[in-house]
């Protein structure tokens, strides 16, 4: 049974009342508690960015190195909680690097502001229509700053819902490198009254949305087919590891269970860079997903072919494969460079701007979907999750420093994942080293 609940004024103490009162109701063990507040100046960043705070969590951020990404050399800050992400991505990094890294794009930064307006008339909406120069000028004069730096309004869209017959109102916004969520729904809230005025409707509500069609990012990539012969097993050649990751991709286009599974290892690293750099990672996963359903069916965000290599063509047949989604991440604003977790991400990433963020995020996308379709068709993902979770399973067995290492490969080599087994282990391990310490005694 929960020890609480907390007092209904719990969120209205300041931080160190709250904390007090976290420690009298749950009684958290030292371990838990050092692993949210280890720093009274983190407690502050969290104390002004969310409410009734009592800490942070430190999900683990670490580095896949060696990506080759439009030619630059990059390392990829990930946070993730899932062990065989960071392997996997790097893994990725390392073959595609073979054939030239990865190419990106990217659209411009222009999101949408919905305004819904209801009992607006069909005069009211002609009016409306006729006014586009007039809203824009509203919209750039309530984000001076977005204009300055070359953003703001860019478009108004009206279409009329055919239920309900509410009329909406899209303003088309360059948010430059912000997320843009502030800008477009302060710009929505500034011009509303104004929409009101025009259509003679009502404003339901406004606020941006988080589809970000207009904002989206891709990358690609080539590789001669020679390059993934040693990555199956034994004896199978590259253009049949190759054949068989189209083939995983098309059975990800036709079988829309599969496509989903394909899109979550697409998201795991996507969703990795977006949270190690403080971006809003809820965002960029409704975004992607809507993305993929767009057609009326769910479909998967990348997709590989093989070109080349036909007939008498001396040319080597290539694995080609390319992600395309919407993308709406920002290098300034909101928790982004504020928190020196993100401003540390950013810094590993030479400070992109948002354009570029979101560009290298959709190129660790496709790596990670890479590494793991390669992983699936070529004898499967477990070998290389098992070594991990060897890892924590040691760990949780008490297994600390060097101890962690040795266990985990005791247990991988016994084959017995279980946390007993980890036990049995570390107890002999420690039991040996006893055993060696006394003999050096006695020596
Ligand atoms: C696991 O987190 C992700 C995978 O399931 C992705 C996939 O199946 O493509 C391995």
């Amino acid at each position: 049974m929960s020890a609480g609940p907390l007092p209904e004024k719990f969120r209205k103490l300041d931080l160190p009342k709250r904390q007090e009162q976290i420690h009298s109701t749950y009684s958290p063990e030292q371990e838990e508690w050092a692993a949210i507040g280890a720093d009274p100046r983190l407690d502050e960043l969290s104390d002004i960015m969310v409410e009734a705070a009592i800490g942070s969590l430190p999900v683990p951020l670490g580095i896949a190195a060696g990506f080759l990404i439009d030619g630059e050399e990059l390392d990829i800050p990930m946070a993730t909680e899932e062990p065989s992400v960071i392997a996997a991505a790097a893994f990725a990094a390392r073959i595609l690097r073979q054939g030239g890294g990865l190419s990106t794009w990217a659209d411009e930064s222009v999101m949408t502001a919905q305004i819904f307006l209801e009992d607006a008339p069909e005069e009211g909406e002609s009016r409306l229509r006729r006014s586009e120069g007039r809203i824009g000028t509203l919209v750039n004069g309530a984000l001076p700053g977005m204009k300055a730096r070359g953003g703001g309004f860019r478009a108004m869209e009206l279409s009329r819902l055919p239920e309900s017959g509410v009329l909406v109102v899209g303003l088309k916004i360059d948010v430059r490198d912000a997320m843009g969520a502030n800008a477009l729904n302060t710009a929505a809230e500034a011009v509303k009254p104004e929409l009101e005025r025009l259509s003679g409707g009502g404003a339901v509500m406004c606020i941006l949305s988080n589809a970000a069609r207009d904002r989206r990012a891709g990358a690609r990539f080539v590789l001669p087919v020679s390059r993934l012969s040693a990555l199956g097993p034994r004896g199978m050649e590259g253009s049949e590891v190759a054949r068989r990751v189209v083939l995983a991709s098309r059975i990800a286009a036709e079988e829309e269970q599969r496509a989903i599974t394909h899109n979550k290892g697409i998201m795991n690293g996507i969703s990795a860079v977006v949270l190690a750099t403080m971006n809003d990672t809820r965002a960029v996963e409704a975004g992607a997903h809507a993305w993929a359903a767009r057609s009326g069916r769910y479909q998967p965000l990348s997709r590989y072919r093989l070109q080349g290599g036909s007939g008498d063509s001396s040319e080597e047949q290539t694995l080609e494969g390319d992600i395309e989604l919407p993308l709406a991440v920002g290098s300034l604003g909101g928790a982004v460079g504020i928190h020196p977790a993100s401003r540390l991400s950013l810094r590993v990433l030479g400070f992109p701007d948002a354009r570029r963020l979101s560009r290298i995020i959709a190129a660790v996308g496709l790596a990670q979907n890479f590494a793991a379709v390669l992983a699936l068709v070529t004898g499967g993902i477990q070998r290389g999750h098992m070594k991990l979770h060897a890892a924590r399973l040691a760990y949780q067995a008490g297994a600390r420093g060097e101890e962690v290492r040795r266990v985990a490969e005791a247990v991988a080599k016994a084959g017995r994942y279980s946390r007993e087994e980890a036990e049995a282990i570390l107890e002999r391990l420690r039991g040996e080293r006893r055993g060696e310490r006394r003999g050096e005694w006695r020596k």
